[in-house]
Protein backbone atom coordinates (compact mmCIF):
# COMPACT_ATOMS: atom_id res chain seq x y z
CA UNK A 1 0.00 0.00 0.00
CA UNK A 2 1.14 3.24 -1.17
CA UNK A 3 2.13 5.59 2.48
CA UNK A 4 0.78 9.40 0.84
CA UNK A 5 -1.47 9.28 -2.56
CA UNK A 6 -3.02 12.44 -3.81
CA UNK A 7 -6.05 12.10 -5.43
CA UNK A 8 -6.66 14.47 -8.49
CA UNK A 9 -6.31 17.45 -6.27
CA UNK A 10 -7.20 21.18 -6.97
CA UNK A 11 -6.42 24.37 -5.08
CA UNK A 12 -7.42 27.48 -5.80
CA UNK A 13 -6.59 30.36 -3.60
CA UNK A 14 -9.25 33.23 -3.23
CA UNK A 15 -8.62 36.41 -2.72
CA UNK A 16 -10.83 39.35 -3.22
CA UNK A 17 -12.15 38.92 -6.29
CA UNK A 18 -9.58 36.72 -8.50
CA UNK A 19 -8.71 33.19 -8.02
CA UNK A 20 -5.20 31.56 -8.33
CA UNK A 21 -5.38 28.60 -9.55
CA UNK A 22 -2.17 26.42 -7.62
CA UNK A 23 -2.55 22.98 -8.22
CA UNK A 24 -5.15 21.39 -10.84
CA UNK A 25 -5.77 17.73 -11.54
CA UNK A 26 -2.59 16.77 -9.06
CA UNK A 27 -2.15 12.85 -8.36
CA UNK A 28 0.82 11.59 -6.63
CA UNK A 29 1.67 8.24 -4.76
CA UNK A 30 4.45 8.14 -2.49
CA UNK A 31 6.02 4.69 -0.91
CA UNK A 32 7.26 4.51 2.68
CA UNK A 33 10.86 5.28 2.86
CA UNK A 34 10.91 6.73 -0.44
CA UNK A 35 13.29 10.14 -0.82
CA UNK A 36 11.68 12.37 -3.10
CA UNK A 37 12.78 15.59 -4.53
CA UNK A 38 10.07 18.59 -6.49
CA UNK A 39 11.64 21.41 -8.23
CA UNK A 40 9.66 23.41 -10.00
CA UNK A 41 9.82 27.69 -10.97
CA UNK A 42 9.28 30.18 -8.28
CA UNK A 43 4.66 30.15 -7.95
CA UNK A 44 4.32 26.89 -9.42
CA UNK A 45 2.75 25.31 -6.36
CA UNK A 46 5.32 23.49 -4.09
CA UNK A 47 4.76 24.83 -1.21
CA UNK A 48 0.78 24.78 -1.38
CA UNK A 49 1.32 20.78 -2.37
CA UNK A 50 3.17 19.86 0.79
CA UNK A 51 0.79 22.15 2.95
CA UNK A 52 -1.88 19.71 1.88
CA UNK A 53 0.55 16.63 1.99
CA UNK A 54 0.83 17.42 5.75
CA UNK A 55 -2.43 18.34 6.84
CA UNK A 56 -1.88 22.10 7.25
CA UNK A 57 -3.96 23.09 4.18
CA UNK A 58 -7.21 21.97 2.52
CA UNK A 59 -7.35 21.14 -0.71
CA UNK A 60 -10.29 22.61 -2.57
CA UNK A 61 -11.18 19.52 -4.02
CA UNK A 62 -9.67 15.51 -3.92
CA UNK A 63 -8.28 13.80 -1.20
CA UNK A 64 -5.28 12.94 0.49
CA UNK A 65 -4.60 9.36 1.51
CA UNK A 66 -2.05 8.81 4.67
CA UNK A 67 -1.62 4.92 4.86
CA UNK A 68 -5.12 4.27 3.03
CA UNK A 69 -7.12 6.74 5.50
CA UNK A 70 -8.45 10.01 3.83
CA UNK A 71 -6.80 12.88 6.04
CA UNK A 72 -10.02 15.01 5.07
CA UNK A 73 -12.12 12.76 7.04
CA UNK A 74 -10.19 13.24 10.41
CA UNK A 75 -12.12 14.42 13.76
CA UNK A 76 -9.97 17.26 14.85
CA UNK A 77 -7.97 15.22 17.37
CA UNK A 78 -7.32 12.78 14.95
CA UNK A 79 -6.12 15.09 12.79
CA UNK A 80 -3.58 17.09 15.08
CA UNK A 81 -2.35 13.78 15.61
CA UNK A 82 -1.85 13.39 12.21
CA UNK A 83 0.39 16.57 12.11
CA UNK A 84 2.24 16.08 15.06
CA UNK A 85 3.09 12.58 15.32
CA UNK A 86 3.50 11.31 11.55
CA UNK A 87 4.35 14.14 9.83
CA UNK A 88 8.24 16.46 10.36
CA UNK A 89 7.44 19.92 8.91
CA UNK A 90 10.55 22.20 8.01
CA UNK A 91 8.88 25.32 6.70
CA UNK A 92 10.37 27.45 3.75
CA UNK A 93 11.29 30.12 6.05
CA UNK A 94 12.98 28.58 9.37
CA UNK A 95 9.58 29.71 11.49
CA UNK A 96 11.75 29.63 15.07
CA UNK A 97 10.04 31.81 17.84
CA UNK A 98 12.66 34.73 18.81
CA UNK A 99 11.67 34.03 22.49
CA UNK A 100 12.30 31.13 23.17
CA UNK A 101 16.18 29.48 23.34
CA UNK A 102 16.68 26.40 20.94
CA UNK A 103 15.78 23.83 23.52
CA UNK A 104 12.90 25.24 23.84
CA UNK A 105 11.84 25.92 20.06
CA UNK A 106 12.73 22.21 19.57
CA UNK A 107 10.18 21.58 22.37
CA UNK A 108 7.13 23.19 20.86
CA UNK A 109 6.75 20.23 18.79
CA UNK A 110 5.83 18.04 22.30
CA UNK A 111 3.82 21.00 23.96
CA UNK A 112 1.25 20.87 20.81
CA UNK A 113 1.28 17.03 20.76
CA UNK A 114 -1.74 15.01 22.63
CA UNK A 115 1.30 12.34 23.19
CA UNK A 116 3.71 14.38 25.77
CA UNK A 117 6.99 12.85 25.66
CA UNK A 118 8.46 12.14 29.47
CA UNK A 119 12.42 12.40 27.95
CA UNK A 120 11.06 15.09 25.74
CA UNK A 121 13.95 17.86 27.21
CA UNK A 122 17.15 15.09 27.18
CA UNK A 123 15.29 14.13 23.85
CA UNK A 124 15.75 17.99 22.60
CA UNK A 125 19.07 18.03 24.27
CA UNK A 126 20.27 14.74 22.27
CA UNK A 127 18.54 15.80 18.87
CA UNK A 128 20.59 19.09 19.12
CA UNK A 129 23.49 17.35 19.14
CA UNK A 130 23.36 15.40 16.69
CA UNK A 131 22.67 18.65 14.74
CA UNK A 132 26.13 19.99 15.90
CA UNK A 133 24.86 22.45 18.20
CA UNK A 134 24.54 20.97 21.47
CA UNK A 135 26.49 23.78 22.89
CA UNK A 136 24.17 25.96 21.97
CA UNK A 137 20.65 24.73 23.60
CA UNK A 138 19.82 28.16 25.85
CA UNK A 139 20.89 29.86 23.01
CA UNK A 140 18.39 32.33 21.19
CA UNK A 141 17.55 32.44 17.56
CA UNK A 142 18.94 35.61 17.16
CA UNK A 143 22.45 34.52 18.34
CA UNK A 144 22.43 31.68 16.09
CA UNK A 145 23.52 31.69 12.76
CA UNK A 146 21.10 31.07 9.53
CA UNK A 147 22.13 27.09 9.16
CA UNK A 148 22.34 26.70 12.89
CA UNK A 149 18.78 28.11 12.88
CA UNK A 150 17.57 25.68 10.18
CA UNK A 151 19.48 22.75 12.26
CA UNK A 152 17.10 23.80 15.51
CA UNK A 153 14.11 23.73 12.68
CA UNK A 154 15.18 19.72 11.35
CA UNK A 155 15.65 18.68 15.40
CA UNK A 156 12.27 20.36 16.12
CA UNK A 157 10.89 18.17 12.73
CA UNK A 158 12.21 15.15 14.59
CA UNK A 159 11.23 15.06 17.75
CA UNK A 160 8.09 13.17 17.64
CA UNK A 161 9.52 10.72 15.42
CA UNK A 162 7.70 11.49 12.35
CA UNK A 163 7.37 8.86 9.57
CA UNK A 164 7.39 11.60 6.82
CA UNK A 165 9.68 14.67 6.70
CA UNK A 166 7.95 17.52 4.40
CA UNK A 167 11.19 20.02 4.13
CA UNK A 168 10.73 23.19 2.14
CA UNK A 169 13.88 24.57 0.56
CA UNK A 170 15.54 23.36 3.76
CA UNK A 171 18.58 24.92 2.66
CA UNK A 172 17.80 27.65 0.61
CA UNK A 173 19.98 30.03 2.93
CA UNK A 174 23.07 27.70 3.61
CA UNK A 175 26.56 27.61 2.27
CA UNK A 176 27.36 24.69 0.34
CA UNK A 177 29.39 22.55 3.12
CA UNK A 178 25.99 23.32 5.56
CA UNK A 179 23.60 22.07 2.86
CA UNK A 180 25.60 19.05 2.39
CA UNK A 181 25.73 18.28 5.98
CA UNK A 182 22.00 18.60 6.11
CA UNK A 183 21.71 16.04 2.44
CA UNK A 184 23.62 13.59 4.40
CA UNK A 185 21.18 13.74 7.82
CA UNK A 186 18.62 13.49 5.44
CA UNK A 187 19.87 10.48 4.02
CA UNK A 188 20.21 8.77 7.02
CA UNK A 189 16.82 9.35 8.08
CA UNK A 190 16.21 7.98 5.00
CA UNK A 191 18.18 5.12 4.93
CA UNK A 192 18.50 3.91 8.66
CA UNK A 193 15.40 4.66 9.62
CA UNK A 194 12.70 4.41 7.14
CA UNK A 195 11.72 7.89 7.10
CA UNK A 196 10.19 9.21 3.89
CA UNK A 197 11.45 12.62 2.29
CA UNK A 198 10.00 14.97 0.42
CA UNK A 199 12.18 17.57 -0.29
CA UNK A 200 11.37 20.73 -2.10
CA UNK A 201 14.36 22.65 -3.35
CA UNK A 202 15.84 25.05 -5.96
CA UNK A 203 18.94 23.09 -6.52
CA UNK A 204 19.08 20.69 -9.13
CA UNK A 205 22.67 18.65 -7.58
CA UNK A 206 19.94 18.16 -4.45
CA UNK A 207 17.57 17.40 -6.16
CA UNK A 208 19.76 14.64 -8.12
CA UNK A 209 20.31 12.96 -5.34
CA UNK A 210 17.05 11.64 -4.52
CA UNK A 211 15.52 8.65 -5.68
CA UNK A 212 12.12 10.10 -6.97
CA UNK A 213 12.18 12.93 -8.58
CA UNK A 214 9.30 15.16 -9.67
CA UNK A 215 8.98 18.76 -11.21
CA UNK A 216 6.04 20.87 -10.90
CA UNK A 217 5.18 22.34 -13.67
CA UNK A 218 1.67 24.16 -15.07
CA UNK A 219 0.00 23.62 -11.63
CA UNK A 220 0.95 19.62 -11.36
CA UNK A 221 3.22 17.24 -11.46
CA UNK A 222 5.74 16.12 -13.73
CA UNK A 223 7.68 12.63 -13.15
CA UNK A 224 11.62 13.13 -14.15
N1 LIG B 1 -2.25 32.24 0.89
C1 LIG B 1 -2.30 32.51 -0.41
N2 LIG B 1 -3.24 33.34 -0.92
C2 LIG B 1 -3.28 33.60 -2.24
N3 LIG B 1 -2.46 33.08 -3.16
C3 LIG B 1 -1.50 32.25 -2.71
C4 LIG B 1 -1.36 31.93 -1.31
N4 LIG B 1 -0.32 31.08 -1.19
C5 LIG B 1 0.16 30.89 -2.40
N5 LIG B 1 -0.54 31.58 -3.34
C6 LIG B 1 -0.33 31.58 -4.80
O1 LIG B 1 -0.37 30.23 -5.25
C7 LIG B 1 0.63 29.97 -6.22
C8 LIG B 1 1.54 28.85 -5.69
O2 LIG B 1 2.26 29.33 -4.55
P1 LIG B 1 3.29 28.41 -3.73
O3 LIG B 1 3.66 29.14 -2.51
O4 LIG B 1 2.70 27.05 -3.57
O5 LIG B 1 4.50 28.34 -4.78
P2 LIG B 1 5.97 27.73 -4.61
O6 LIG B 1 6.17 26.79 -5.77
O7 LIG B 1 6.17 27.20 -3.25
O8 LIG B 1 6.90 29.03 -4.84
P3 LIG B 1 8.37 29.40 -4.22
O9 LIG B 1 9.36 28.58 -4.99
O10 LIG B 1 8.50 30.86 -4.53
O11 LIG B 1 8.34 29.10 -2.76
C9 LIG B 1 1.34 31.29 -6.46
O12 LIG B 1 0.76 31.89 -7.57
C10 LIG B 1 1.04 32.10 -5.19
O13 LIG B 1 1.02 33.46 -5.44
MG1 LIG C 1 7.39 27.78 -1.65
Amino acid sequence: MAQIELIDIHKQYVVGNSTVTALSKTSLTIDKGDFVSIVGHSGSGKTTLISIIGGILKPSSGKVLFEGSDIGSFDDESASAYRNQKIGFMFQFASLLPILSARDNVLIADLFSKHRQADAESKAQTLLQMMGIGDKVNSYPAQLSGGQQRRVAIARALLNNPKVILADEPTGDLDEETEAEIMTLFKELNEKHQVTIILITHSQDLASQARTRYRMAKQNLIKL
